[in-house]
C-alpha cells in the first residue's frame, strides 16, 4: 500500500475535509498530519476545538489510519520522518498565507519522488465562512474566558488591544494584515480605566465606577468574541472586589489585573510626583486571596499589578512583591513601567525567570514603546498590551477637524480627513 499523508487544521470540520480524506484513501494508507493548536496560532487564530477534541474527530473519520501532530505549519519535519508516496491538499493554498509552505511540500517530496496531489477546492463551505458565521452567532460567557489560557499556552505572546466602546471592540475583534505569510491580528482586548474613563470625559481616579465600567463592557462584549482582560484599578477594598470578581467572571471576563496601590488612584503614567501610595504587601495579598476564593470557575484568572518601578521603590521591591503576590494565588504578574527604555522590565524579567513559579507575566509598553513585541517575549513576556493608542490617535483627528471647521465655517476642507458618509454608514453591517 502506498503513504499518503493530508496535513490539516480541521477545527471547523466541513464536506471539504471529508473531500479531501476520501480522494487520499483511494491513492493509499491515509496519515492525517493533525497541526497542533500552536503549529496554527503561529499563523492564524487559535482553532475553536483544542487539539485533542480535534484528535478524536479525525481519528473516527472512514478512511483515516492514523493521526499524527504536525507541530509545525512546516511539513517538511513530518515528510522526512514518514516519506510519504503522496501528500494531498485542496488547491486553494496555491496563493495567499501558504503558498511558501505548498511549495516546500513539492521540494520535499521531490526527494524520494512523492506527489502533491491537489483536490479542486470544495466551493460555498471554507473554514473562513464558517468562522464568519461563528463570530456572527457570537460566544458564550464560558468560551470567551477559557480563551486566554489557550492562548497563553499557544502562542510565544499574546497581543492585547486597548477598547473602550463597541466601535473599538469591533477593531479589536475584526482588524488584521498580512504579513509575511501570516494573518496577523490582536488576540484579545484591554478594557482599560484610563481609555474608558477618557472617553466618558473623566479623569482616571476610580471616579466611572464599576457599574459604568461594566455598561462599557456589555457594549464590547455584544459585537465581540474575543477575550476581554479587564483593568480592576486598585479592585477597590477587599469586601467589594469579592463581588466585582463574580460578576466579571460571570461575564465571561477572562482575566482581572489589580494594581498594589490604595487611596485615591491615579492613573500610574503620572509616576510618583502624583501622591500615589502603594499598599502594604499584607494587604495586598489578602486582597488577591479573597478574589481567588471568590471566583467559581478555574479559568477566571487575577492578575497582579507591581507599580513598585513606577513609584520609585526599586527593583527589589518589585521582585519581593511579585513573589508575594504569586504565592498569595496570582494568575500572573503585570510588571509597569514610565521610563523611556525598557532597561528596568528586563531586569526585572531577568529575575523572574529564576522565580519557582512563573505565573503568566504581562508588560504594557506605553513609554517604552520602541520594544519590539519578539524581545519581550524573549524576556519572557505572556501578554503585551498596547493601553491605549487607539483614543490617542482618534482625539487628535477629531480635534483637527473640528478645528477646520471653526475655521472655514463650514466642513468641506476637512473631508480630506474624514471616511466617507457612504462608508461610515455602511462600516456596520446590517443597517439598511
Ligand atoms: C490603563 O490603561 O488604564 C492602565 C495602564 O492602567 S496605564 O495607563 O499605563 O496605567
Ligand atoms: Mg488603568
Amino acid at each position: 500500500m502506498k503513504k499518503v499523508y493530508v496535513g490539516m487544521s480541521a477545527d471547523l470540520i466541513h464536506p471539504g475535509h471529508l473531500n479531501i480524506i476520501s480522494e487520499a484513501r483511494k491513492l493509499g494508507t491515509v496519515v492525517v498530519g493533525l497541526l497542533t493548536d500552536k503549529a496554527i496560532a503561529s499563523y492564524k487564530r487559535l482553532p475553536y476545538l483544542n487539539y485533542e477534541q480535534r484528535r478524536v474527530i479525525i481519528e473516527n473519520i472512514k478512511g483515516v489510519e492514523s493521526v499524527i501532530p504536525q507541530e509545525t505549519l512546516d511539513y517538511v519535519p513530518n515528510l522526512k520522518k514518514i516519506k510519504p508516496d503522496f501528500v494531498v491538499h485542496g488547491d486553494d493554498w496555491k496563493t495567499g498565507v501558504q503558498s511558501k509552505t505548498r511549495q516546500d511540500v513539492i521540494d520535499t517530496l521531490k526527494e524520494w519522488g512523492g506527489k502533491l496531489i491537489e483536490i479542486e477546492y470544495t466551493k460555498g463551505i471554507s473554514s473562513s465562512i464558517l468562522n464568519a458565521g461563528i463570530k456572527e452567532v457570537g460566544t458564550t460567557p464560558e468560551i470567551r474566558m477559557k480563551r486566554l489560557k489557550r492562548l497563553i499556552d499557544s502562542k510565544s505572546i499574546v497581543r492585547l488591544i486597548e477598547v473602550h466602546n463597541g466601535l473599538t471592540g469591533l477593531i479589536a475583534e475584526n482588524f488584521s494584515i498580512q504579513k509575511n505569510n501570516q494573518v496577523r491580528e490582536f488576540d484579545g482586548m484591554w478594557l482599560s480605566s484610563l481609555t474608558d474613563s477618557t472617553a466618558k470625559g473623566k479623569p482616571d481616579i476610580e471616579a466611572v465606577d464599576l457599574t459604568s465600567r461594566l455598561q462599557t463592557l456589555n457594549d464590547i462584549a455584544e459585537v465581540t468574541t474575543k477575550p476581554i482582560v479587564f483593568d480592576g484599578d486598585t479592585g477597590g477594598k477587599t469586601e467589594h472586589f469579592v463581588f466585582s470578581v463574580k460578576t466579571l467572571e460571570r461575564l465571561g471576563v477572562s482575566a482581572v489585573i489589580i494594581e498594589d496601590k490604595i487611596g485615591l488612584k491615579k492613573n500610574s503614567l503620572f509616576g510618583a510626583d502624583a501622591g500615589q501610595t502603594q499598599d502594604s504587601i499584607e494587604n495586598f495579598c489578602n486582597k488577591i486571596l479573597a478574589g481567588k476564593r471568590s471566583q467559581i470557575t478555574e479559568d477566571f484568572m487575577i492578575i497582579a499589578r507591581v507599580e513598585s518601578l513606577i513609584l520609585k521603590a526599586g527593583l527589589d521591591d518589585a521582585v519581593k512583591r511579585a513573589k508575594a503576590y504569586i504565592n498569595s494565588g496570582a494568575d500572573g504578574i503585570m510588571i509597569h513601567s514610565k521610563e523611556k527604555n525598557p532597561d528596568e522590565i528586563f531586569a526585572f524579567c531577568k529575575e523572574y525567570s529564576k522565580f519557582e513559579k512563573k505565573p503568566a507575566l504581562v508588560a504594557v509598553p506605553s513609554t517604552f514603546n520602541a520594544v519590539y513585541e519578539k524581545d519581550l517575549c524573549d524576556a519572557g513576556v505572556n501578554i503585551v498590551i498596547y493601553a491605549n493608542q487607539l483614543i490617542r490617535s482618534a482625539y487628535p483627528a477629531m480635534i483637527k477637524t473640528a478645528g477646520q471647521i471653526l475655521e472655514n465655517e463650514r466642513s468641506y476642507e476637512a473631508d480630506e480627513n474624514m471616511m466617507s458618509i457612504n462608508e461610515i454608514i455602511k462600516l456596520i453591517p446590517g443597517g439598511s
